[in-house]
């Protein structure tokens, strides 16, 4: 699969920011990015897929392809999951990768590619001692966590809602894009072109 431009693959899990991840696509666009998307299971509900499909180019791809099929996707440049479930942070920090979009940020962690996650649940999900230790580990192995007040206001407890407007889509991909090129800089190969004469 032919890349001419750099890809971000835009995971979105269960949650009902979900459904406006169109802003993200359009931010990584604007600077000249490819998006493919990758949902889980769970967030299909809230997604408009045919508007995805249409804007990205891509397939919305749910599930792991059969083995004869080829990849839907070029591969990632950099990739951002953005709402980012408890459930999914969890399995995050354990390297589970029972789905398509667990799989991938593994692979991105295992690879060293950008990784930017925004968790997104009431605060009393978050603050579950199993998924602070999660948002901890996954900051330790160089995983941009976008999480507090300063970053997204979330409900205590009851149910969560879009925040449309709120939700901090701009944050998460300038974060993503600064990570990309912060690690072009840093790649042995660019070292080694500064250096030779
Ligand atoms: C309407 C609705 C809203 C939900 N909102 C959230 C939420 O904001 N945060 C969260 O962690 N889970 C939320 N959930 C629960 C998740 O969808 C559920 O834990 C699911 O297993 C997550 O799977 P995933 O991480 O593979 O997407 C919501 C579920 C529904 C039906």
């Amino acid at each position: 699969m032919v890349k001419a431009s750099p890809v971000l693959h835009a995971i979105v899990t269960g949650a009902p920011p979900a459904g406006g991840v169109g802003a993200l696509v359009a931010a990584a666009q604007a600077d000249g990015w490819q998006v493919g998307i990758i949902s889980t299971p769970s967030a299909l509900p809230f997604l408009d897929v045919d508007a995805l499909i249409a804007m990205t180019g891509y397939p919305v791809v749910h599930s792991f392809r059969s083995p004869t099929e080829p990849e839907p996707l070029p591969p990632p440049d950099a990739v951002v999951v953005a709402p980012a479930t408890a459930n999914t942070i969890a399995k995050l920090a354990t390297g589970i990768s029972d789905t398509l979009a667990t799989g991938r940020c593994a692979q991105a962690i295992g690879a060293g590619i950008p990784l930017v996650v925004v968790p997104f649940s009431t605060r009393d999900h978050l603050a579950h001692p199993a998924i602070v230790t999660a948002m901890s580990s996954l900051r330790a192995w160089d995983v941009t966590v976008l999480y507090g007040e300063q970053v997204c206001s979330l409900p205590a407890g009851g149910p969560t809602s879009p925040v449309a407007g709120a939700f901090p889509w701009r944050l998460a991909w300038d974060h993503a894009r600064t990570e990309y090129t912060r690690a072009q800089c840093e790649r042995p190969d660019n070292h080694q072109r500064k250096t030779t004469p």
